[in-house]
């Protein structure tokens, strides 16, 4: 096996089969993972009940609730770029775009968010369709001082669409979920290192700040987002297996591959045990 880092973030792991692997080789792979934010494991050839085995040695894989992308057969996996016509042949911007909408974490409108997204490549196309990952880690040492101090113990309230009810990928009936919160300002389960946990897309309000204060917050660290520190930008190629950290570590797609070529992924979300 040969793990190539990226930057600040990222690692490309080469060599090494991940339906076969052993208890060890797979220990290398998570130390790496926690180690580098998000990682690529190349050249993978994987069917569907093998991509399900290896995400379930990170942690639970849990469905998705956007439930219209679900894959028909296997709940547990979405499906990333399919059905992007609509029947009279217009393009859905909603599965076109989705994720690109900023950086973001998933399932922070959880009670308990994703530890985890994995992603396998079935189609790339030839242009565009890259995603980006930056580190929470970066992002709370990058934070003036004075939002460290003011953010230190404080909670978010998060929600499904956020503040724009972004939501069209929900049912109907799964749009009333109420928020949950979540600290913004924590240490990492797993490595110990503080971090700053934010999604711009899902954040609703800081709880026990004054609507105006917690609005310019929010603001201010949206704006923060817009290029976060230590990046990495993956180029995808089929085959290609990433998992990203989404207690440390934040995600946009590009959105700006060619519509008339396809972009397909599984896509699972994973908790921890
Ligand atoms: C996502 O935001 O979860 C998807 C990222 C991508 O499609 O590149």
């Amino acid at each position: 096996m040969e793990i190539r880092h990226m930057g600040p973030i990222g690692a490309l792991i080469t060599g090494v089969d991940v339906k076969t692997m052993d208890d060890a080789a797979f220990a290398k792979i998570y130390r790496t993972w926690l180690d580098c934010n998000v990682i690529c494991v190349r050249d993978q050839q994987l069917q569907i009940d093998d991509f399900l085995a290896y995400s379930r040695r990170f942690g639970d894989v849990s469905p998705h609730p956007a439930k219209s992308t679900r894959h028909p057969e296997r709940p547990e996996i979405t499906l990333l770029g399919t059905n992007k016509f609509r029947a009279d042949g217009t393009l859905d911007q909603d599965i076109y775009r989705r994720g690109a909408e900023g950086f973001h974490t998933d399932g922070s409108y959880e009670e308990v968010p994703y530890k985890a997204t994995q992603l396998y490549a079935i189609a790339i196309p030839n242009q565009g369709g890259d995603t980006f990952f930056s580190s929470g880690y970066a992002a709370y040492e990058a934070l003036p001082q004075r939002l460290q101090e003011r953010l230190e113990g404080r909670y978010g309230l998060f929600k499904y669409g956020g503040r724009k009810q972004a939501n069209a990928l929900l049912n109907a009936e799964d749009r009333t979920v109420p928020p949950v919160r979540h600290p913004l300002v924590r240490v990492h389960p797993e490595t110990g290192r503080k971090l700053l946990y934010f999604d711009q897309n899902k954040i609703l309000s800081i709880e026990g700040l004054e609507a105006t204060e917690s609005d310019a917050i929010i603001d201010e660290m949206t704006a923060f987002m817009i290029e976060p520190p230590d990046q990495y930008r993956h180029q995808w190629k089929k085959g290609d297996v990433v998992i990203w950290d989404n207690r440390c570590s934040y995600h946009k797609a590009a959105g700006d591959y060619p519509p008339e070529q396809d972009r397909i992924h599984w896509r699972v979300s994973i908790k921890s045990r």
